[in-house]
């Protein structure tokens, strides 16, 4: 058991807990704050929503000792609380709930859409609450009750409301330290933007701030290896070891041939770059800095770097290492392997084999590209972004699930 201090709805407890405990059991089991409901478990399903210092977090997902030293709202601290007031007056007059099992969350992500987003039109408003689910509404009116919150907030203005927007928006320090900034190649989160992924411009900016940030942290690797947070992947290539090889080194190409990467600079070992990518209706791009450490003789490298999506401000570092192992005379395996360490809005998506599902498509596009530019063939560059699909990703998790009820092992 861990000690742990936190600040719940504007009191402070002290409490211990089991290092595996989540956040949500942790507010319902030993604060008895049962306004939190816990349905998939998963971070998919939304219901779990709660703030963690103003962030809709999925408790669920977050480790009860990982919050230590933070603030938490539940759906019990909204109170004096002039947003969750007119949301609820919203939902009762829109019928925007039924048996209620999903509005805790479905409030708490309603209230960031609004303070948020105040320009909000039905598709993004609908965009945003893709990670909150409902299995008896059809949505329709937790949309319209949304749509009438900011509606209102725009002919008869709260000052409550507005300082609370405020507040929100105005700029606040990253947390994450000792990072860098590239895009590990299994990095994405949901954004809060309906915009295209790419601005090319404030992908530049990131990029360039990140050039300032320091190296992975150690510490932090070892802690998502131990979390599981580990993707071994590998693609066969139809051409000699020692051809993959040579062509592997030229950064610059290696990354056409991963969709939506570039690299912006690369000098001795450092390099620059940023990733573009979609995950379903999330969209995300990264941009940062990487070392690379290649061993010609083993053929073998690593990439350790970092990397922030400058919509969403996820933050993510992590090491990619590849490996070449000659199948034959003319054929060649190259294993990729990654440890990554997540934050912000993507942790919320990485235990439940999202990301992993994710990673390994686009491995094995890279793969397919890779084959083709070493056979003479030009990377297209109109291939769509690999994009996931939520429902597949969720059928994957409840399969696995299902496996392990079965006594069988999941699927990696
Ligand atoms: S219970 Fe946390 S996201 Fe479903
Ligand atoms: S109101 Fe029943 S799950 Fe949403």
């Amino acid at each position: 058991m861990d000690p742990i201090s936190i600040q719940v709805n504007g009191r402070s407890f002290s409490r211990q807990a089991e290092p595996r405990m989540h956040l949500g059991d942790f507010l319902r089991d030993e604060l008895h704050l049962t306004g939190t409901h816990l349905g998939c478990e998963h971070g998919v399903c939304g219901a779990c929503t709660v703030l963690v210092d103003g962030q809709p977090t999925r408790s669920c997902i977050t480790f009860a000792v990982a919050c230590e030293g933070r603030e938490i709202t539940t759906i019990e601290g909204y109170e004096d609380d002039a947003v969750m007031r007119r949301l609820r007056q919203a939902f009762t007059h829109h019928h925007a709930l039924q048996c209620g099992f999903c509005t805790p969350g479905m409030l708490t992500t309603a209230r960031d859409i609004v303070l948020r987003l105040p320009e909000a039109d039905e598709a993004c408003v609908r965009l945003e609450l893709s990670g909150n689910l409902c299995r008896c509404t059809g949505y329709q009116g937790i949309v319209d009750a949304i749509l009438d919150v900011l509606q209102q907030q725009r002919v008869s203005p709260d000052a409550q409301f507005e300082q609370l927007r405020q507040r929100l928006t105005a700029p606040r320090s990253v947390a994450m330290t000792r990072v860098a900034a590239v895009a590990p190649v299994g990095s994405a989160s949901p954004s809060t933007s309906n915009s295209a992924p790419s601005s090319s411009k404030s992908a530049a900016s990131a990029s360039s701030a990140a050039a300032d940030m320091a190296e992975v942290d150690p510490v932090a690797m070892a802690k998502a290896k131990a979390k599981g947070n580990a993707i071994d992947v590998h693609f066969d290539v139809p051409y000699p070891v020692d051809r993959v090889w040579e062509f592997m080194g030229d950064l610059p190409v290696v990354a056409s041939c991963l969709p939506g990467a570039t690299i912006d600079s690369h000098e001795g070992e450092r390099v620059k770059g940023t990733i573009a990518i979609k995950f379903g209706p999330m969209s995300a791009a990264f941009a940062g800095a990487a070392r690379l450490e290649r061993d010609d003789a083993a053929k073998r490298a690593v990439l350790r770097g970092a990397g922030q999506d400058s919509l969403s401000k996820s933050r993510t570092q992590g090491d990619i290492s590849y490996r070449l192992e000659a199948l034959s005379v003319d054929n060649t395996r190259v294993h990729v392997d990654m440890i990554y360490a997540l934050q912000g809005p993507l942790a919320q998506f990485s235990r439940s084999g999202l990301v992993k599902d994710f990673v390994r498509r686009m491995v094995a596009d890279f793969g397919k590209q890779i084959t083709r530019r070493l056979g003479g063939q030009a990377v297209s560059t109109n291939e769509p972004q690999p994009t996931v699909s939520m429902a597949a990703m969720m059928w994957s998790v409840l399969w696995n699930r299902i496996r392990g009820w079965l006594g069988k092992p999941p699927r990696p």
